[in-house]
């Protein structure tokens, strides 16, 4: 891509879903406070628009409200990649930017991505690298794609740079930085809401929690897991099982409340110490997560940041694209098999569970690497495009 830098444009940063805000935010500040590096323009796709998934989330990050909204809305996957591609295409080429800036593996990152490689404008890929090796994942195709036209991928921990390799990306455009998410968490773990607030607030008795152990914190949202009516029944019925030995608090994705309801399986969750509440914001979130006891997901994101709060983590999932969080953190990957959740919840109920280290450079200062990066890359883009035209 050398050659072909337009360098006073804009860094034009894209969002479009929930897992996405919590990387861009700590990145915009990094930029913005940089005098040598261009403005940035912040580029919402509208893959999520809800308020709950939406801007809560962007005043609990302090992330400045979105330049554009593209409000593509949800759709399936060919619909919704073609019509952000449809319509981030024109906006482009008015902004004409030094670079794209993506991050992890939506949707949006892939469809960004497309439209300005082959406009020929560089793709800079945060959180490059990751691979589940599960191409049942719609984000394992958006990361491979992802990594494949990026010019500068930035990785969070070792494996990417060796997965970066096997499928032909050069070291040359890989940097190891340190992961952005936990730039977050570190700088808003302090304001994290107390969860007895976010409960009282979502109307769940004050008794609720009991005298008990504590409680389990539970995400699950993977098409995986909630699409088909069998997976659902089996995950809801595991739950049930840990809810008997712990109370549990389940933030709901519009995804799985939607299916809960379409298969008819509302009653699996009747009568469980199960709190349902509505997606919450990031504080409330990082309340409930830093106080669990253990936490059952099948959130990529979620993987990393109880590695980093030390909290024990119980992945729904058979696979995971963060092994760093398996190998150091805290993160046991138990799929849908019931009788292996139950065993490690009760390990922890016992006083055991992983507690984990910190993986390197999971220091709040990833952005920062990150700035530092993009300034040298830019400068020297910049020159090799003075020598090619010379
Ligand atoms: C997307 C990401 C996933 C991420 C998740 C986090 C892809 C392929 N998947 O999945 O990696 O973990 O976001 O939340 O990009 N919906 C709403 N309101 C919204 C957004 C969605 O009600 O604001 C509902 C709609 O019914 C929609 C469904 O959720 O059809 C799925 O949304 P979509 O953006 O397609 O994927 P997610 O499951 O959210």
């Amino acid at each position: 891509m050398a050659g072909l830098l337009r360098q006073t444009g804009p860094l034009a940063c894209i969002v479009g879903a929930r897992p996405n805000y919590m990387k861009m935010a700590p990145l915009i500040r990094a930029f913005g406070a940089r005098s040598d590096l261009p403005e940035v323009v912040l580029v919402h796709t509208g893959q999520h628009y809800d308020v709950a998934m939406n801007e809560r989330l962007f005043a609990d990050l302090e992330l400045p409200p979105p330049d554009l909204n593209l409000e593509v809305g949800s759709g399936t996957h060919a619909v919704q990649t073609a019509e952000i591609m449809r319509r981030f295409e024109p906006v482009l080429d008015r902004l004409a930017p030094s670079c794209v800036i993506v991050v992890g593996d939506v949707n949006s990152t892939l469809a960004c991505s497309l439209v300005a490689t082959k406009k020929r404008t560089p793709v800079v890929h945060v959180e490059a690298g990751l691979r589940s090796f599960d191409r049942e994942m719609p984000e394992e195709i958006n990361r491979i794609l992802t990594d494949q036209i990026a010019d500068l991928l930035f990785t969070t921990e070792h494996s990417a740079a060796d997965n970066l390799a096997r499928e032909g990306i050069g070291v040359e455009r890989v940097r190891f930085v340190g992961n952005v998410m936990i730039d977050s968490l570190l700088r808003h773990r302090q304001r994290a809401v107390p969860p007895a607030d976010t409960l009282a607030r979502a109307g769940v008795a004050a008794d609720f929690l009991g005298g008990g152990p504590g409680y389990g914190v539970v995400t699950v949202h993977r098409p995986s897991n909630v699409d088909e009516p069998a997976a659902l029944r089996e995950s809801l019925s595991i739950l049930r099982d840990v809810a008997a030995r712990m109370p549990l608090i389940w933030p709901v994705h519009p995804r799985a409340s939607a299916n809960i309801a379409c298969f008819g399986l509302s009653s699996l969750l009747e009568g469980a110490r199960i709190a349902l509440l509505p997606p919450q914001g990031y504080l409330e979130m990082l309340g409930l997560l830093a106080n669990a006891h253990l936490v059952l997901t099948d959130s990529g994101g979620i993987q990393e940041e109880t590695t980093a709060l030390s909290v024990p983590c119980l992945t729904m999932r058979d696979n995971t694209e963060r092994p760093i969080t398996v190998e150091q953190g805290t993160n046991t990957l138990v799929g849908r098999n019931r009788a292996r959740t139950v065993e490690c919840v009760d390990e922890i109920l016992r006083g055991g569970g992983k507690r984990g280290r910190t993986p390197e450079l999971w220091d709040g200062r990833a952005a920062l690497r990150i700035a530092d990066e993009l300034c040298r890359w830019l400068g020297l883009s910049a020159l090799r495009h003075e020598k090619a035209h010379a």
